[in-house]
């Protein structure tokens, strides 16, 4: 199975250690490469997915490099109920949460005459369960008065219906009212739009050659990107080098985003 986590070279003192985080998503692409970079830093780190499997390689990958080993936590996250115990899993494992990475979603083309279901459940999936993840976690860090959410949300340029694409944007305009909450505990709040990142979900959505040529040649830069091409950027904001970069949206596609404003 493809998962690599990258190869590690220190280029900026990032003053993470000792810090402490929960990556949803992270059994496989983009939360994979985060949560290891976090562990690098010298951050606990919590992983949580369905896939325990993927979970405990990502263990044996990061106790291997001599970083600090993770928790694992399993989490279906169209659960109901998991956002609160995913909260309090993490909190009585770790005492405390610094950094919450959103990077459990996943894409869901349809039709525009789609059932009902499928649109809800996307919005289930990609918003409710973030939010009510994010929230259960709020009053940890108002407490401790320092704080980071990353959002890994998506593109607001749909090019055709995706019952995903709403359920990221309600995280973009509820990130940004929440950062104006609470950014005066210390906390931060971000997203992050990947355009075209290399991942399960992307190579499941072209699964040919020939329709990754056909996407690539979309993108400026003219390739798809690596996870440590987003990922990096998701550290450096989790980051206490980040503390006045709040509220933003900011799209990491090789230049696929077409507008200036
Ligand atoms: N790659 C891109 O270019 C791109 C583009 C637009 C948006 N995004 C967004 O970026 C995030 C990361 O994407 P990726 O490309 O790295 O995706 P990926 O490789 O498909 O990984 C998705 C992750 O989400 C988890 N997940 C999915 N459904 C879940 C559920 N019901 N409960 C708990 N975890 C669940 C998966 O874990 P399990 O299956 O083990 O549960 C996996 O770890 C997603 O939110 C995605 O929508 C990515």
């Amino acid at each position: 199975m493809w998962c690599p986590i990258g190869s590690w070279e220190r280029r900026m003192e990032l003053r993470l250690e000792g810090k402490t985080a929960l990556v949803t998503g992270a059994s496989m692409g983009i939360g994979r490469y985060i949560a290891a970079g976090l562990a690098r830093e010298g951050v606990a780190v919590a992983v949580a997915a369905r896939r325990i499997d993927l979970l405990e390689s990502l263990r044996q990958q990061i106790k291997a490099e001599g970083a600090i080993e993770p928790v694992i936590i399993e989490a279906d996250l169209t659960d109901a109920e998991m956002p609160k115990h995913l909260a309090k899993a993490m909190l009585d494992k770790m005492k405390h949460v610094d950094i919450l990475i959103n990077a459990a979603g996943g894409s869901r083309p349809v039709k525009y005459d789609a059932p009902a279901q499928e649109w809800e459940s996307a919005m289930m999936l990609n918003f409710f369960r973030l939010r009510e993840l994010t929230t259960a976690l709020i009053p940890n860090m108002i407490h401790q008065r320092w704080g980071r959410i990353i959002n890994l949300t998506g593109t607001s340029e749909p090019r055709g219906s995706n019952a995903t694409f709403p359920a990221k944007a309600a995280v973009h305009v509820w990130a940004k009212g929440l950062s104006r909450e609470i950014g005066q505990y210390g906390i931060t709040v971000n997203s992050i739009q990947p355009g075209s990142i290399i991942s399960e979900q992307l190579m499941r959505l072209y699964p040919t050659e020939d329709d990754r040529r056909r996407f690539c040649r979309e993108v400026p830069v003219g390739r798809f990107g690596e996870p440590a091409e987003l990922g990096d950027l998701a550290i450096f904001l989790a980051s206490p080098l980040a503390s006045y970069i709040t509220g933003a949206v900011i799209p990491v596609d090789g230049g696929r985003y077409r507008f200036a404003f």
